[in-house]
C-alpha cells in the first residue's frame, strides 16, 4: 500500500506515481513554488533577467545555471537561513538563441562564465503561506563565478603541479566550474565537489611525456577542442599553452556564507578527483571526518579524518578555527569484501545464498599530512593525482560513487551508486557483491556501519540497501519490503535525511522513461525499504540538492528541457515560467498545504 495512515516514519503521503509531465508533481496535500530561478537577482543591484538580451555583467550578479547542490545555512531567527547553490555547468544551446557551437561569440563565451559557479543568497519562509523567498541581502548575498580568485589550501598548496604562468605560487586559482552535489558544515560553511572538470579544457594531445600522460588520462584526457571552445578566450583552458592549469580543478571548495568578502577555499587535503560531494559527522572525540565520492564508472569512496578537533559554538571564532579542519589529516580509500561465494553472484542482481549483498570493508591509508603510504607516490603525488594513488592501493571500483550521509539517528552511512552500464563489458570489471549488476543501468544505494559506530574507525560492514529499478524485475531489492508496495526508482544521486531518519533520495537519469524525483524511504524498522516517491521534476530535468527539514523540502531542478532536439530555439520545455518562455533551472520548495510537519 502506497497510500497514507499515521505512521512512525511520519512519511504518510501518497506516493507519486511515475510521469512524464512538464511541472514538478508533489505528493497530494503538498505545495511547491520556485524560490529562486536562473537569472533571478542575487546581488542588490543586478537587472532583471532579460533572456534576448543577457550580458555578462547581468549574469554575474544573478542567479546562475543549472544549480545542483543548495545548502541551509541558518541565520538569526527562527525563519532565515543563509542558501547556498553551486552552477555546476552550463549548456549554451539552452542560453543563447541562435548559437554556432562552431564560433561562440566572447559575449556568449563570458555569459558562459558568469553562469558558473556558486551563489549565496539569503531567503526566509513566509510563515503564512509557507513559500520559501529569496532577499536581495546586502550583507550576504553573493556571486562566485569562472573568475573569482580561491585561495589553494593545504599540503599541496604551492605544489609545482599547481603553478602556472600567470600563478607562479601555485596558490591562486580563478574559478570552480562542474560543481556538483556538496555539504554543510557544523561549523556553517558550505562544500561543494569540483566533478567534471575535464570538460573545460583542450590540448591533451601537446603532452608528450608518459608519466604526465597517464595521469591527465586517468582525469579524463581532453580532446583538441573543448564543447564551449573556452580555449579560444583564455588560454588557461589550453594544456598546450598551460599545462598545469587542468590541475587546479578536481577539488572539494568551501565557501563560508556568512563573509562575503572571504575568498572561497580549494582544500587539496581531500585529495583531487571527480568529487561528486563532501559530507562532514563529528567523531566522539571532536576530530571531523570527510566522505566524498569520485563519480566515474569504476571508480571509488574516500573518507578523510582531520587532525584537529572542532571548536565547539557559533561563534565567528569558533568558524575561523573550524574552517582549518580540512587543511591538515589523513586520507583513505575504501575497499569492499562481499561475504557470499563469488559463485553465487552472478552479474544478473540475484541475491546470494544467505539472502543480502553484505560483507566487510577496510579504509586504506593513502596520506596523512607530509607522509605517503602509497608506494612510488610522494604525499604531494597523492594529493593532487590521487585516483592513480588509489588504483596503487587496491581499491574497491564501484558503479560510480555519487553523494554519502551518514544518519542522524544510527550513525549509519548511505552512498548512492548512480549506474555502470560498463560494467562486466569485455575487459572490464564483472559484478561482484557490491557491485552486483553487470550493465547495471538503475543503481544501488549502498549502506555501512563504521566499526564500533567510530567515524574515523578503519573497518566497517556494509550491506546493500536498496539495488534500484523496476520492482517489478527479479534484478531489484528494497531492502527485503515487499516489491509490490514500493515506488520504482533509478539513478540514484543525492542523499539527505529527515529528522526521523528516513533517508531521502534524488536522481538523476531515470532509466525508466519516467521523469526523475525525490524519494523517501525507512531504513530502519519494518518499513525499511518501502521507497515512495514524493515528487516528480519536469521534462528533461535531473532532481538534486534535496534539504529536508520539519517545514520544507528543496529541490533543485537542475537541466530542465534537457531533451534530445531541444535547444533555445526549439524549447520543449517552458518551465517554470509557462507560455512559450525558455526553461530554467530553479530552486524549487515543497510544502505541507496545512503548514504541517513534512513528515508527521
Ligand atoms: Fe554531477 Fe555525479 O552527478
Ligand atoms: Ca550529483
Ligand atoms: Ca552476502
Ligand atoms: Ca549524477
Amino acid at each position: 500500500d502506497l497510500g497514507g495512515g499515521r505512521r512512525r516514519d511520519g512519511l504518510n503521503f501518497t506516493a507519486v506515481a511515475p510521469n512524464t509531465e512538464d511541472r514538478v508533481v508533489t505528493a497530494e496535500g503538498y505545495e511547491s513554488a520556485v524560490v529562486i530561478r536562473w537569472g533571478d537577482p542575487v546581488v542588490p543591484g543586478a537587472p532583471a533577467f532579460d533572456f534576448d538580451h543577457q550580458t555578462p555583467e547581468a549574469q554575474a550578479l544573478q542567479f546562475g545555471y543549472n544549480n545542483d547542490f543548495c545548502g541551509l545555512v541558518p541565520l538569526d531567527g527562527w525563519n532565515r537561513w543563509l542558501m547556498g547553490s553551486n552552477h555546476e555547468y552550463t549548456t549554451e544551446p539552452f542560453l543563447h538563441k541562435g548559437y554556432d557551437a562552431n564560433n561562440p561569440t566572447e559575449a556568449q563565451v563570458k555569459i558562459g562564465w558568469a553562469a558558473h559557479g556558486f551563489s549565496v543568497v539569503v531567503v526566509e519562509q513566509d510563515h503564512r503561506s509557507g513559500k520559501l523567498v529569496p532577499k536581495l541581502d546586502r550583507k550576504y548575498n553573493r556571486r562566485i563565478t569562472a573568475t573569482t580568485p580561491f585561495v589553494v589550501d593545504g599540503p599541496a598548496a604551492g605544489s609545482k603541479f599547481l603553478k602556472t604562468s600567470v600563478d607562479p605560487t601555485g596558490k591562486k586559482v580563478l574559478g570552480t566550474f562542474g560543481n556538483c552535489a556538496g555539504g554543510v558544515t557544523p561549523w556553517g560553511t558550505i562544500l561543494s565537489g569540483e566533478e567534471n572538470f575535464n570538460g573545460y579544457f583542450a590540448g591533451g594531445a601537446s603532452i608528450t611525456d608518459p608519466v604526465a600522460l597517464a595521469r591527465a588520462t586517468r582525469y579524463g584526457l581532453p580532446g583538441a577542442a573543448t564543447e564551449r571552445k573556452w580555449e579560444r578566450f583564455d588560454k588557461r583552458f589550453d594544456l598546450a599553452q598551460e599545462p598545469n592549469e587542468f590541475n587546479r580543478f578536481g577539488w572539494v571548495v568551501e565557501i563560508d556564507p556568512h563573509d562575503k568578502d572571504a575568498a572561497p577555499v580549494k582544500h587539496t587535503a581531500l585529495g583531487r578527483f571527480k568529487h561528486e560531494g563532501c559530507t562532514i559527522r563529528v567523531a566522539k572525540d571532536g576530530r571531523v571526518v570527510a566522505y566524498m565520492g569520485d563519480d566515474e564508472r569504476f571508480d571509488y569512496i574516500y573518507k578523510y579524518v582531520s587532525k584537529n578537533k572542532i571548536v565547539k559554538g557559533d561563534s565567528r571564532r569558533a568558524r575561523e578555527q573550524n574552517k582549518k579542519l580540512l587543511s591538515d589529516g589523513t586520507l583513505y580509500v575504501a575497499r569492499f569484501s562481499g561475504n557470499s561465494p563469488a559463485a553465487e553472484i552472478d552479474g544478473t542482481g540475484k541475491l546470494p545464498s544467505d539472502g543480502h549483498f553484505d560483507g566487510t570493508g577496510e579504509w586504506l591509508k593513502l596520506v596523512s599530512g607530509d607522509r605517503s603510504f602509497v608506494d612510488g607516490f610522494t604525499a604531494e603525488e597523492v594529493y593532487v593525482f590521487t585516483r592513480l594513488a588509489a588504483d596503487k592501493a587496491g581499491a574497491t571500483k564501484m558503479d560510480r560513487p555519487e553523494d554519502i550521509e551518514a544518519s542522524p539517528r544510527t550513525g549509519k552511512v548511505y552512498a548512492a551508486l548512480t549506474n555502470n552500464t560498463d560494467r562486466g563489458k569485455p575487459g572490464k570489471e564483472a559484478g561482484t557483491e557490491i557491485n552486483p549488476r553487470v550493465g547495471n543501468k538503475n543503481g544501488h544505494v549502498l549502506e555501512w556501519e563504521e566499526n564500533r559506530g567510530d567515524p574515523t574507525a578503519t573497518t566497517f560492514r556494509w550491506t546493500l540497501l536498496l539495488v534500484c529499478g523496476d520492482p517489478a524485475t527479479a534484478d531489484t531489492y528494497f531492502g527485503g519490503y515487499d516489491k509490490s508496495q514500493v515506488s520504482p526508482i533509478s539513478c540514484p544521486d543525492n542523499v539527505a535525511f529527515d529528522s526521523a531518519g528516513n533517508l531521502w533520495i534524488s536522481t538523476d537519469g531515470n532509466a525508466l522513461g519516467s521523469n526523475d524525483g525525490l524519494f523517501a524511504v525507512p531504513v530502519e524498522g519494518k518499513y525499511r525499504g518501502r521507497v515512495k516517491q514524493f515528487l516528480t521534476v519536469p521534462k528533461g530535468a535531473e532532481t538534486c540538492g534535496p534539504v529536508v527539514n520539519d517545514r520544507f523540502v528543496l529541490v533543485s531542478v537542475q537541466h530542465p528541457g534537457e531533451i534530445t532536439g531541444a535547444n533555445a530555439d526549439n524549447p520543449l520545455s517552458h518551465w517554470p515560467d509557462g507560455g512559450t518562455s525558455q526553461p530554467r533551472p530553479a530552486v524549487v520548495v515543497a510544502w505541507k498545504k496545512d503548514n504541517g510537519r513534512i513528515c508527521g
